[in-house]
């Protein structure tokens, strides 16, 4: 597999097979992830990776306590800014509609939004999580360095035949997560990752997400 294939097939799979991931497949895929760049070769990235029992009980914790705490244990950082403005409002809006559609969950529906949101913390099935975090010392600069070691994840996971999903939801349980997985006071969590086999059959795994055309957001200069 190429990159643009890596690229091309890569989603958010909210649906996965019962199928557990290999250790070493994913020390794997961390390894080769570990040659993402960052500034100043920081590598100010954190990984915890949570599989078998440990995270049949972290995720049992977190469902235990979603019932009286649908909003969780608040965030750490916005996970979104305060006031939205356009277009991103309204892309963000678009995705939500076509994610609630592909299982039949009408807008009005608040229950059954709720419920496929809880879906987050089964992480949709998926048997290996990953958590990251960050030194809260980091700025923005360091923060985009995590992400890229992220989407090398993401990459190297569709050339193993896996698939992702990242997960912010997470972050809405940083102080369940952080005691259960010991994360430092001085990190802090960024999100989970669910990383298995795609469910092929789950309606979720049909969506295509949009983008904007590159006019939208290039800006060619010279030439
Ligand atoms: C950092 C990050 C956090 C995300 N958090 C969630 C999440 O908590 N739950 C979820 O269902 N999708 C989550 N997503 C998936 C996005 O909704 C998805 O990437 C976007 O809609 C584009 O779709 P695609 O990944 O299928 O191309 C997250 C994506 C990123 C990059």
């Amino acid at each position: 597999m190429n990159v643009s294939e890596a690229l091309e097939t890569r989603l958010t799979v909210r649906g996965f097979l019962d199928r557990p991931v290999p250790a070493d497949t994913v020390r794997s895929i961390l390894e080769t992830a570990k040659r993402a760049p960052s500034g100043g070769n920081l590598q100010p990235w954190h990984v915890y990776v949570v599989s078998g029992d440990a995270l049949v009980d972290l995720k049992a914790q977190v469902q235990a306590r979603i019932g009286d705490h649908p909003t969780g244990e608040g965030t750490e950082y916005h996970i979104y800014p305060p006031n939205l403005s356009e277009p991103y409002r309204t892309r963000r809006f678009r995705i939500g509609e076509q994610m609630f559609a592909t299982v039949g969950v009408a807008r009005e529906d608040k229950f059954g939004r709720l419920m496929q949101f809880a879906r987050n913390f089964d992480m949709f099935g998926a048997r290996t999580g990953l958590f990251f975090a960050i030194d809260r010392q980091m700025q923005e600069g360091q923060w985009a360095d995590l992400g890229m070691f992220m989407q090398s994840i993401m990459l190297l996971a569709r050339e193993h035949g896996l698939d992702t999903c990242p997960q912010e939801a997470w972050a809405i349980w940083y102080k369940t997560i952080g005691a259960f997985l010991k994360i430092p006071d001085n990190l802090m969590l960024f999100c989970g990752m669910g990383i298995g086999y795609r469910d092929p059959d789950h309606p979720m795994n049909s969506l295509r997400s949009e983008r904007a055309p590159l006019e939208e957001f290039t800006t060619f200069v010279g030439q």
